[in-house]
This record gives structure tokens, C-alpha cells and sequence, in this order.
């Protein structure tokens, strides 16, 4: 058949969406790029808020009624929306073939099979707790993303990552070296490693090393050992990692970042409030000051290191004193991006038991007072690189301007130069900043 995969939420789910179309390829079907002329839809959901799911339902209805066109046409849920309401997805979109749970997706084509062979539909909800990772990607671009880390232990009153995508489970570090090592050798150059909380890699279930660190070895800590040992990988230039957690932010993390010439200066790490009250009921495990103080740990050391972060906005009880709090950090980290998500209860999860407060007008103006901080602190942030050096990853010409070139800084910001001879896509390249817009910089070739 021919199939195409819509991806909602994270980059997790970029990640799954890929290794399932390698499957599906795989088993011999063939990937499209117009939704029309594919007999197989797949949506990969995402449940972390209400508009979400209500997106990824809307879509799957939509993908349904075009069935009229297309009598061959096949319709499929997975990831964590999939995973949450299982054979209830069935009754809210009635003409769905199949749905599968989030630690099911390597299912799927013996699912399209039989589904070719006998028609019907199929629930499989699979085992959350499985640790069979899918290791299959479609191509190998620039870069890639790896997983290293699958669910999460942590029990945020908020979230519901933890019931969709089951128990914390690190994948042993040969495996994910293997993966690396693969990728590196069809050309990919950069490498992002993925979990949802990716520093708590190695510390928890079956030992991820087959042996403790030598002695007298750099790093010990399971997490630096892999970047270790995945910048030690042939053809890698560039390794990134999200997304992180203050508790994990150790000493060692911030020197293995400062050490590593591989590992990149950039941190996404979610602080969701600068209220110490409201850090508490949301079940952090970590008050403003510590979250400030695992950021100082890793500006000591690497003193360009670029922090983005998530913010909730209008959590159950959450104040204007508080909302203010959250101000208060932004300015003092001076985060180089943020991304503000208005509250919106999950449910089974601690919080939506609470009574949801803030009023939605509310949590717009808070939302909308937060991104205009940030875009301040942001365009602050980005000037500060005029005048400066930055190290870029070459991707190629550039979308708005195809006479310029482009690509990413270490810091993850989006550099625009002028291309010349020697400089081509996949290559590092040094670039002097020579103007600064809030979302990127522009700059000249240093020879
Ligand atoms: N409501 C709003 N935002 C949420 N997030 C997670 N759960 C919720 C929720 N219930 C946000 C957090 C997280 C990001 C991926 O989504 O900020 O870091
Ligand atoms: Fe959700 Fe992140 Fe907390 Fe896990 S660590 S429960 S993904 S907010």
C-alpha cells in the first residue's frame, strides 16, 4: 500500500513515526507524500493537552469521510492519545481500522496485513511496559534522532506522559552505540538523544553498561559515559540531547558538555514555574533556587550554553504572586526560548482533581505576558552574538533566500551567511554574527 503518517506532539513521536514508516517499508509498502494518493493514513497522537487529542480525533474523522474516495483507504491511530483511549477511540471515530497502543507501534504492519487479509478492525493495546525498541529509519538526513530512554517514572501532577508511555526503561548503551554507529556511516552528522526525561538515562532497572566506568576514567555517570561514547562515533560532529531535569544536571553533565567538542551548548530544560508553592503542588522535586542553581552549574562550565525551557501558565491556584514568580525567573535565567502552555487538566492525573481556577481569559494574558518577556529576553539574547563567532552546522541553501545559505548554530539557533567555495551542506563552518533578528542571526564566513 501506499502510506503516509501525521505526526501531533513531540519529538519522541517524530522519532516513533519514522521507525514505523521504516517498518512499513520494510514490509514492502511505500511511502507518499500527498495524502491523497495514500490507501494507509496513520496519525501518531499526542495527549499532554486537551487540543491535542482533540486535533488528532478531528483529523481522524476527516481521514475517514475521505474513505468515499477512496474504497482501499485504511485509517489508523497510534501513540499516546491511541494509547489513553484505546477501544474507546473506536466509538469517537467509528470508521477507524486500528489503533495501537504507544509501546505497540512495532505492530503495525503485521496489523495492516491482517486487516488486507480479513477486514475488521484491531485494538492493540500491547504491553506498556515493553522494552523492544524499533531501531528503523527512513533515510538518514543531516540529523537524526535516537532514543535512549522510553517513559517516565516521574509522577508530575499535571502530566500524563507517565500513564501513556509507561515505566522508565534506558536502552542498553551498546544498542543505542549500534544505532548511532549505523546512522553515522549513511552520513548523518548530527544526532539528538531522545526521552522524557533523557539525564535519568542508565540510573534505574537492568545496568546499561556491560562494565563499571575504568578506572580513572573521565566520566562515570551513566549519561556522560554515553555521550562519551557516542561522540567517540566516526562521522558524528554534533550530538544534542533532550529533554533534561535540574536533578540531572551534575557536575559531570556540565563538564562532559564543556569537554566533549561533539556534545552541544544548548539545554532544553523545563522549569514549568518560578513559584516555589505552585513547583510543590506540581510535584517538581525542585524549588526555583535549585532549578537557577542547576542552570549556574552548567553556565560555570560551559558559558554559552543556550537554555530554552516549557512554562505552564494557570495551574489550579496559581496567583498573580505566583505568575509573577514565574516573571521573576524568566528574568533572572534569561532563557533563549521559551515555549508557554496554558493548563488544561488530563485526566487520571493528580491535578485534574483539582478545581481548574485560573480562567481561560486569564491564562491567555499570562500566556501572552510571558511570550512578550521572552521575546524581549530573547532578541537581548540574540544581539549579544553580534560581533561574535558562532559554530554552524551546514544544512544548505536557505528557505526565504535561496542565495543565502543556512543552518544551526551549537546553541540551536538558525544562522544565515552567504555560501563559498569549500563550505557544503554537512560541514562545520565558522560564522561572524554580523546581525541579530528574534528568531535569527545573520553572519560572513570566517576563512
Ligand atoms: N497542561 C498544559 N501543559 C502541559 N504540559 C504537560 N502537561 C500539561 C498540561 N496538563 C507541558 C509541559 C511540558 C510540555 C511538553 O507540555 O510544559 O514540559
Ligand atoms: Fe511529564 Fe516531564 Fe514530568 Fe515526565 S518529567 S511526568 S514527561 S513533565
Amino acid at each position: 500500500m501506499t502510506f503516509l503518517i501525521h505526526t501531533y506532539g513531540c519529538q519522541m513521536n517524530v522519532r516513533d513515526s519514522d521507525a514505523v514508516a521504516a517498518a512499513l517499508i520494510a514490509a514492502g509498502h511505500r511511502l507518499v507524500e500527498d495524502e491523497a494518493e495514500a490507501d494507509l493514513v496513520i496519525v501518531n497522537s499526542c495527549s499532554v493537552r486537551g487540543k491535542a487529542e482533540d486535533k488528532a480525533i478531528g483529523k481522524l474523522r476527516l481521514l475517514c469521510v475521505a474513505k468515499r474516495e477512496n474504497p482501499r483507504r485504511m485509517v489508523g491511530a497510534m501513540g499516546c492519545m491511541a494509547q489513553r483511549l484505546g477501544e474507546e477511540l473506536f466509538r469517537l471515530v467509528p470508521r477507524l481500522d486500528f489503533a495501537v497502543g504507544s509501546r505497540a507501534a512495532r505492530f503495525i504492519p503485521q496489523v495492516v496485513a491482517d486487516l488486507q487479509a480479513a477486514g475488521g478492525r484491531q485494538w492493540v493495546a500491547g504491553d506498556i511496559a515493553d522494552s523492544d525498541v524499533p531501531t528503523g529509519h527512513v533515510g538518514a538526513g543531516l540529523s537524526e534522532f535516537v532514543t535512549i530512554l522510553l517513559g517516565c517514572n516521574r509522577r508530575c501532577a499535571y502530566c500524563i506522559v507517565p500513564t501513556v508511555r509507561g515505566p522508565e526503561y534506558s536502552r542498553p548503551a551498546e544498542d543505542v552505540v549500534e544505532e548511532v554507529r549505523c546512522l553515522a556511516r549513511k552520513g548523518v552528522r548530527e544526532i539528538t538523544l531522545l526521552g522524557q526525561s533523557v539525564l535519568r538515562y542508565g540510573l534505574l532497572g537492568a545496568p546499561v553498561w556491560p562494565a563499571p566506568a575504568p578506572q580513572g576514567a573521565p566520566f562515570t555517570e551513566p549519561f556522560p559515559r554515553l555521550l562519551e561514547a557516542v561522540a567517540a562515533v566516526p562521522g558524528i560532529q554534533r550530538i544534542r540531547f533532550t529533554s533534561g531535569h535540574p536533578a540531572g544536571c551534575t557536575e559531570e553533565l556540565a563538564r562532559a558538555m564543556r569537554d566533549l567538542p561533539a556534545v552541544c551548548p544548548h539545554l532544553h530544560l523545563p522549569v514549568q514555574s518560578g513559584s516555589d508553592r505552585i513547583l510543590k503542588l506540581m510535584r517538581r522535586g525542585y524549588t526555583a533556587e535549585q532549578y537557577v542553581e542547576a542552570v549556574d552549574r552548567l553556565r560555570a562550565h560551559v558559558p554559552d550554553v543556550a537554555i530554552t525551557t516549557d512554562i505552564i501558565v494557570g495551574f489550579p491556584g496559581e496567583t498573580e504572586e505566583d505568575f509573577e514568580a514565574t516573571r521573576a525567573l524568566m528574568r533572572r535565567v534569561r532563557f533563549d526560548n521559551s515555549f508557554v502552555f496554558k493548563y488544561s487538566p488530563r485526566p487520571g492525573t493528580p491535578s485534574a482533581e483539582w478545581e481548574d481556577d485560573v480562567p481561560a481569559g486569564e491564562k491567555d494574558r499570562r500566556d501572552k505576558v510571558l511570550l512578550a518577556d521572552q521575546d524581549e529576553i530573547g532578541v537581548a539574547q540574540n544581539e549579544a552574538w553580534v560581533g561574535r563567532e558562532a559554530e554552524v552546522l551546514v544544512e544548505g541553501p536557505s528557505l526565504r533566500n535561496a542565495q543565502m545559505w543556512s543552518g544551526r548554530s551549537g546553541q540551536n539557533k538558525i544562522v544565515v551567511f552567504p555560501p563559498s567555495d569549500g563550505v557544503a551542506r554537512g560541514g562545520l563552518a565558522r560564522v561572524r554574527i554580523t546581525r541579530a533578528r528574534p528568531q535569527t542571526l545573520y553572519g560572513e564566513l570566517v576563512k
